[in-house]
């Protein structure tokens, strides 16, 4: 009988931990999409096997999965986030908000929700091997991949020509760092969310600085992104020094937010050993699961029974958990 009601306890209990996971939601990076088996649905696994009951959104521009890997190639991405805006507005699970992760370009995009829209809001985002101040070169691409190469050949007429800047996504963010004074007049989206322009803006900032973390993860051995710590928000200065976030006065003038962030235990930088975009589960499970999506501070009263219970059924989650 004791056993049986201890029993009861814990059922119930955890019923109640498993409702109380905030959503996630996904945003794949350039060439891949929505719905891949190997791609965001593992993600999505490890997430639901890992924090049972959680809602789990993979972002979908367009109508099926090639438009959506194609609008992550071509098109405007002031268009495409307004419409994600949208989309994830009327979607009645998120209503209460959600954590967000970001996968390359899918992070700073994610990262231009929060600042422009945010309803829902964002409580943590966490953003891997993303371009957040900009990219030297335009990414390479696989043998095998059309678009990409399409892509490449387009981009190759000039970045910021009139056609390119405002039809191909990679474009919109990249950065010739020996000609600011043309990125910043023609690019049509990264000087815009960085506040790089002499208009800043300030809902950008009052937006970013609502986030409870944001988790910037760079791929040690990334060879993809040009360079790399784009996804820490290092960029090359005109004479080609490598700035860190802190040298830059997107953060010494608090632009966007993120000294504010950084001041308060809000940003977190991150390694993950590897090359662009290989994940490795466990990473994904112990670096961004654990501790950045499961746990609802919302309800404070209860934190330290819930954190107990939380560290039990941790330990037993990991023993459940396949690869
Ligand atoms: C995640 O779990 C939900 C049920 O909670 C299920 O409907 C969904 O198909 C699962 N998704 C994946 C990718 O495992
Ligand atoms: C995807 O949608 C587009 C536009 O609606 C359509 O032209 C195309 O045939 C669809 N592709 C597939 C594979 O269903
Ligand atoms: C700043 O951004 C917000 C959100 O996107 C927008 O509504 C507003 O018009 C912008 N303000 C200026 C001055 O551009």
């Amino acid at each position: 009988m004791k056993c049986l009601s201890a029993l009861l306890f814990l059922v119930s209990f955890f019923g109640y931990v498993q409702g109380s996971y905030r959503p996630v939601v996904l945003w794949h990076g350039m060439g891949d999409t929505c719905c891949g088996e190997e791609s965001m649905v593992k993600v999505q696994q490890v997430i639901n096997d890992t924090l049972p009951g959680i809602y789990t959104y993979s972002i979908m521009l367009g109508d099926n999965e090639s438009q959506d890997k194609k609008l992550g190639f071509f098109g405007n991405i002031n268009d495409e986030v307004e419409h994600v805006c949208e989309i994830l507005k009327n979607d009645e699970n998120l209503k209460d908000g959600f954590n967000a992760i970001g996968f390359s370009q899918g992070g700073q995009f994610l990262r231009a929700y929060v600042q422009r829209c945010n309803d829902p809001p964002v409580h943590n985002l966490i953003t891997f091997g993303s371009q957040h101040a900009g990219i030297s070169d335009i990414p390479g691409c696989s043998k095998d991949d059309r678009l990409c190469q399409l892509m490449r050949t387009i981009a190759r007429r000039g970045a910021y020509s009139n056609y390119v800047r405002t039809r191909v996504i990679q474009a919109q963010y990249y950065k010739d760092p020996n000609h600011l004074d043309t990125y910043l007049q023609q690019n049509i989206f990264l000087p815009d969310i960085n506040n790089e322009l002499d208009n800043k803006n300030e809902t950008y900032k009052m937006n970013l600085k609502s986030l409870n973390k944001l988790v910037l993860i760079r791929f040690t051995e990334d060879i993809t992104v040009k360079p790399k710590d784009s996804a820490w928000f290092s960029f090359y200065s005109s004479e080609g020094d490598l700035l860190t976030l802190h040298q830059q006065p997107i953060y010494t003038e608090d632009w966007i937010g993120l000294k504010y962030l950084d001041k308060n235990g809000k940003l977190d930088f991150k390694d993950c050993e590897g090359a662009h975009m290989q994940i490795p589960l466990e990473y994904l499970r112990d670096e961004v699961i654990m501790p950045y999506l499961s746990f609802d501070t919302g309800d404070e009263e209860n934190s330290n029974l819930y954190d107990n219970a939380f560290e039990q059924a941790r330990k037993k989650l990991k023993l459940n958990i396949q690869e």
